[in-house]
């Protein structure tokens, strides 16, 4: 069974840390873990530092196999990055920009791997299931926010990782594209087997979408479990600051209702 294992993981900016010595329970295959906590917890550098991105200290093994320490075009094998913002100022059309990330993965085509024609086939599939086919001509520089994300992340699963890594890919999405997109995330995480984490500040959609939710405070895992056993009101008081309510809406999802700010 494919599983991420993060043990004793540190990650900072220079002489600055900000992520000390995180372990978690094993990321299996097959599920989705939501990574919340206030701003500046530390959610994106523990992405960046999955993504190889930064310089580590402790250990990231996938079946097995140590991350840290890897060059990062081997980790890209495995691992799929889609970062907070894409880099603006790109030209290229949706589909070049899907082209080109497979032309750079190893095995991708060129080289090696599939053809020219079988990248292309393979990209178009893809904008089609996340239902920007018509985008697929359009230059990045040309889309609205959403519609940025949504190429953001065929980028990502183009690649065909086995571990998917997505910074608040909702963000910028309307109502509608938040589900699709998070239905689609949890549809090809169970299908192709991925060790999915997503960084979400919209617990609610956290607690309908992930089967674990690990919660970091000040650069430290505060919490992980279910979201049921991480979103109690304790917690969120403690963490966010907040008087919050959870409850069950009448389709039994769990909600969190915040109510008050608390005194600092
Ligand atoms: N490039 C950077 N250089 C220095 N410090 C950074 C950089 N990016 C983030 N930080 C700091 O790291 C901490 C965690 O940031 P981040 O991981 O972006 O938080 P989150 O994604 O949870 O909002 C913050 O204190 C932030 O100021
Ligand atoms: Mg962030």
């Amino acid at each position: 069974m494919r599983r991420l294992e993060i043990q004793g993981l540190t990650l900072g900016y220079g002489r600055r840390t900000v992520l000390r010595e995180a372990s978690l329970a094993p990321l299996e295959a097959g599920a989705i873990t939501a990574l919340v906590g206030p701003n500046g917890a530390g959610k994106s550098t523990l992405l960046r530092g999955l993504a190889g991105l930064l310089p580590a200290r402790g250990s990231v093994r996938l079946d097995g196999q140590e991350m840290v320490g890897l060059p990062l075009e081997r980790r890209a094998r495995h691992i799929a990055y889609m970062p907070q913002s894409l880099p603006q100022g790109v030209a290229l059309t949706v589909l070049e920009t899907l082209l080109g990330a497979l032309k750079a993965s190893p095995g991708g085509f060129g080289a090696s791997g599939i053809s020219a024609r079988a990248a292309a086939e393979r990209a178009l599939a893809l904008l089609e299931r996340l239902g920007i086919a018509h985008l697929a001509l359009v230059g990045l520089d040309r889309l609205s926010g959403g519609q940025r994300q949504m190429a953001g992340l065929a980028q990502a699963l183009v690649r065909q990782p086995e571990v998917l890594l997505l910074d608040e890919p909702t963000s910028a999405l309307d109502l509608r594209y938040q589900l699709a997109v998070m239905q689609l995330v949890q549809a090809l995480t169970r299908e192709r087997a991925l060790v999915t984490v997503v960084v979400l500040h919209d617990l609610g959609l956290a607690a309908r979408f992930a089967d674990r939710l690990v919660m970091l405070s000040q650069g430290a895992v505060r919490a992980e479990g279910a979201p049921e056993e991480t979103l109690t009101p304790a917690l969120l008081a403690e963490v966010y600051g907040v008087s919050a309510r959870v409850e069950r809406c009448s389709l039994g999802h769990l909600q969190v209702l915040a109510d008050d700010p608390l005194p600092a």
